[in-house]
């Protein structure tokens, strides 16, 4: 599945851009949230998020990098989020917080940056819907995919197997067409690309070329 990351869409034409994830059936839209606290870089909040929501049906992934997400989820409901994912070091309460998208009815992601380790997973699995990884450190579109996070993606993969689950894989950061397939045999079950898909007059035809792999 594909979840194109609107951070490098085109802002001064939003509408235009929804045209073409609707039209060419994408899975998902990843939406990147940041505060400029957790990451180094701010991008949009829970407003614009409720503005988009009329352009599609298409369920939104919303990709929480702020600190104490526990104060925003309902917010982030209300907008129209479909997923949400936080980043554990973000809550001092994860069970909680896991807790609280799930009483909305909404979908459990958990976000593992390149440097974290599985055991975060080994009591929150059951929870979740998906699994975040990050192969680029949060923060920023265009980045160069971390190699070593294939890896990652091989481990969790098992992990996910040996407790019988269906939680899905996301990968996210420097998703390419000529670096997928690889990402897809290493276990992903969602992509994540931003700068490989919005580009000038190329948009529509990236996600078909994502598609076909
Ligand atoms: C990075 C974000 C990513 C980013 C991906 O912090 O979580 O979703 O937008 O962009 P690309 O595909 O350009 O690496
Ligand atoms: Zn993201």
């Amino acid at each position: 599945m594909i979840s194109p990351s609107l951070l490098s869409a085109d802002f001064t034409n939003l509408e235009k851009e929804f045209k073409i994830l609707n039209e060419e059936k994408v899975d998902f839209i990843h939406l990147d949230i940041m505060d400029g606290n957790y990451v180094p870089n701010i991008s949009y909040g829970p407003g614009i998020v409720k503005s988009l929501r009329h352009l599609t049906e298409i369920p939104f992934d919303t990709h929480l990098m702020i600190e104490r997400p526990e104060n925003f989820i309902e917010e982030f409901v209300k907008a129209g989020s479909d997923i949400i994912t936080i980043h554990p070091m973000t809550t001092k309460h994860l069970d909680r917080t896991l807790s609280l998208i799930k009483s909305y009815g909404k979908k459990t992601g958990l976000a593992l940056n390149p440097g974290d380790s599985l055991d975060v997973l080994n009591y929150n699995l059951e929870k979740l819907d998906l699994v975040l990884i990050m192969s680029v450190n949060p923060g920023f579109g265009g980045q160069k995919f971390i190699p070593s996070v294939l890896r990652k993606i091989r481990e969790v993969k098992k992990l996910i197997e040996e407790r019988n689950l269906d939680t899905l894989i996301e990968v996210d950061g420097g998703v390419k067409l000529d670096n997928a397939k690889e990402v897809l045999d290493a276990g992903a079950d969602i992509l994540v690309a931003g700068s490989a898909i919005f580009k000038k007059d190329k948009t529509r035809e990236n996600i078909k070329a994502f598609k076909e792999l």
